[in-house]
């Protein structure tokens, strides 16, 4: 895999540079509420901008179905990557389109442009290879050098991502570079205890990592709304928590193997509950209860891990040596049900552990809970991009990457 610094050394006086980014940033109200994903390819944008590159900088942003949606647009992004890299953004109103050709051929060496939502074109994301072929024909046609370092979209089958790169001399950028060489250590020669903790919604999007990591991994802690799922296998009534009745049978494998393999799958002891999905515009207080993990009323719903399991997860992870966290363990976005979220990431602070912090949302739930992101192992920009690299897959943006 040819890096930026092979094509800095080469030259990129003039020349211009697609660099496909994940810019896909939180918004509420279009204000962007987490702007990690923008500040993490800087070092990229940067350095071909000092080195005189015509940058041009796309990504896509949420999932529009194909056209323009204004609630998709990708231009505050455009204005805070201004704010950061200090001096002005050029914006296309389009993808390839006239807007889009006008400020890519306005560009000066050491000038930034970015294109509108990738996505609002259909041909981005099409199963069809024709049809992506040809948007990526159209991307081609405004650049001489691609760079990738999206890495959060790295998982995807999509034109700007698989297709563009075999069409022009291409590179991975910085971020790439360091996400891949953090997720290598997870993946090789891992040091031990390798504690793993997972939460987020569905136990669905965490079905092939969690298969991967019962072969890999000396412990795993569950939470967040997939926890429910294995309490539910375990025998438990759950109540009104987020229950995919149609994972129990994957989950009671995953406990059996865990026992097999000498795994040790740790469940919540307790949880927080309340009886309706607390308000996250108004954040009103919902004053939960803490029940038993194996006494969830009928009438309430989890919406946290309880202080027992918070201690619990603690001390599961003091002894790691390396640490992986994907997931919130509650709605964190919501001030009663942060503690959860908190608790684990400050434990990870605790631990001595190399510790990797996965995943758009628990990323997210770090810097929005006001920890400090420096003191991490490593914070990663993908959330969908990382599980996929940790399961083994091939990922389609790093694979085209490739010489
Ligand atoms: C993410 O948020 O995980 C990436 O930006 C990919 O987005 P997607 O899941 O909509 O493809």
């Amino acid at each position: 895999m040819k890096t930026i610094d092979d094509l800095l050394a080469a030259g990129v006086e003039a020349r211009r540079v697609f660099v496909r980014a994940d810019l896909n940033v939180p918004l509420a109200d279009g204000v962007i509420t987490d702007d990690g994903r923008i500040r993490a390819v800087l070092p990229t944008v940067k350095a071909l901008a000092d080195a005189g590159a015509k940058v041009v900088v796309a990504s896509h942003l949420g999932r529009p179905k194909g056209a323009p949606d204004p609630a998709f647009s990708l231009l505050p992004a455009a204005e805070r990557l201004g704010e950061l890299l200090g001096k002005p953004v050029a914006f296309a109103q389009d993808t390839v389109g006239p807007a889009a050709h006008e400020a890519v051929d306005g560009l000066e060496p050491g000038q930034v442009a970015v294109i509108e939502n990738l996505r609002f074109n259909p041909g981005e994301t099409s199963k069809d290879d024709a049809e992506r072929d040809a948007f990526a024909e159209q991307l081609a046609a405004l650049a001489d050098v691609y760079v990738g370092d999206g890495f959060g979209a790295v998982h995807r089958k999509h034109a700007s991502v698989f297709d563009l790169p075999a069409k022009l001399l291409h590179y991975a950028g910085y971020l790439i570079g360091a996400e891949v060489e953090v997720l290598r250590k997870l993946t090789e020669d891992v040091r031990r205890p390798y504690v793993v903790a997972l939460g987020g919604a569905k136990v669905s999007d965490k079905l092939g990592v969690i298969d991967h990591l019962l072969e890999k991994a000396d412990r795993i802690l569950i939470g967040g709304g997939m926890a429910y799922t294995f309490l539910k296998a375990q025998g438990h009534e759950v109540g009104k928590s987020l229950l995919q009745e149609d994972q129990v049978p994957a989950c009671l494998d995953y406990l059996k193997r865990a026992k097999e393999r000498g795994v040790e799958f740790v469940l919540p002891v307790d949880v927080l509950v309340s009886p309706e999905f607390p308000d996250l515009k108004t954040k009103a207080p919902v004053n939960p209860t803490t029940v038993p993990a194996d006494a969830i009323p009928a009438d309430e719903e989890g919406m946290d891990i309880g202080p027992e399991t918070r201690k619990l997860y603690a001390e599961k992870l003091a002894d790691a040596a390396t640490v992986f966290w994907n997931g919130p363990m509650g709605v964190f976005e919501h001030p009663d049900f942060e503690g959860g979220t908190r608790a684990v990431a400050q434990a990870l602070l605790d631990s001595p552990a190399f510790t990797v912090v996965g995943g758009g949302d628990s990323a997210a739930a770090v810097r929005l809970l006001g920890f400090d992101e420096n003191a991490y192992g490593h914070i990663s920009t993908g959330g969908g991009a990382s599980l996929e690299y940790l399961e083994g897959k091939t990922l389609p943006g790093l694979a085209a990457l490739k010489d």
